[in-house]
């Protein structure tokens, strides 16, 4: 089934020189890219994406680090994009994703760990109209 999912190339990639690494391999996978825009982001922002988050421990580091510098947000298109972006991306800890993974391969890292991918499908429709209003499915 075609699905889109909103796809974040956090703070570290782009720091790091790495969106045409990661980008590579969303588009080698057979992903279609729909919208992609170069964005630093505040913390309201932040909250809106992490609404899930924002009360764990966690978060408000987090958010200083998605809220740090530039990122990419991107929707990606394909047949079960959701759950194929998240093979790709790899487990959460960038020390325990495996090898293959981008997260495995190219993090090391439970925080900066260069992508975030929707986790379901309602999930993606919500972050798609938070981050692109303009694109309506
Ligand atoms: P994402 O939402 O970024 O695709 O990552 P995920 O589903 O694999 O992980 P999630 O549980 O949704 O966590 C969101 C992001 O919060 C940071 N995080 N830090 N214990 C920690 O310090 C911790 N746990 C999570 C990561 O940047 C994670 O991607
Ligand atoms: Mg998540």
């Amino acid at each position: 089934m075609t699905q889109r999912t909103l796809v974040l190339l956090k703070p570290d990639a782009v720091k790091r020189g790495l969106v045409g690494e990661i980008l590579s391999r969303f588009e080698a996978k057979g992903l279609s890219l729909v919208a992609m825009e170069l964005r630093t982001i505040d913390s309201t922002h932040s909250d809106g994406h992490y609404a899930e988050h924002v009360e764990r421990d966690f978060y408000p580091p987090l958010r200083d680090f998605v809220t740090s510098g530039p990122l990419v947000a991107v929707v990606l298109e394909g047949d079960e994009a959701v759950d194929v972006v998240r093979l790709l991306n790899g487990a959460t800890d960038g020390r325990k994703a495996l090898p293959g993974t981008i997260r495995g391969d190219l993090s090391l890292s439970n925080r900066e760990n260069l992508v975030h991918g929707s986790d379901s499908p309602e999930s993606a429709a919500r972050e798609i109209a938070l981050w692109f209003p303009g694109l309506a499915d």
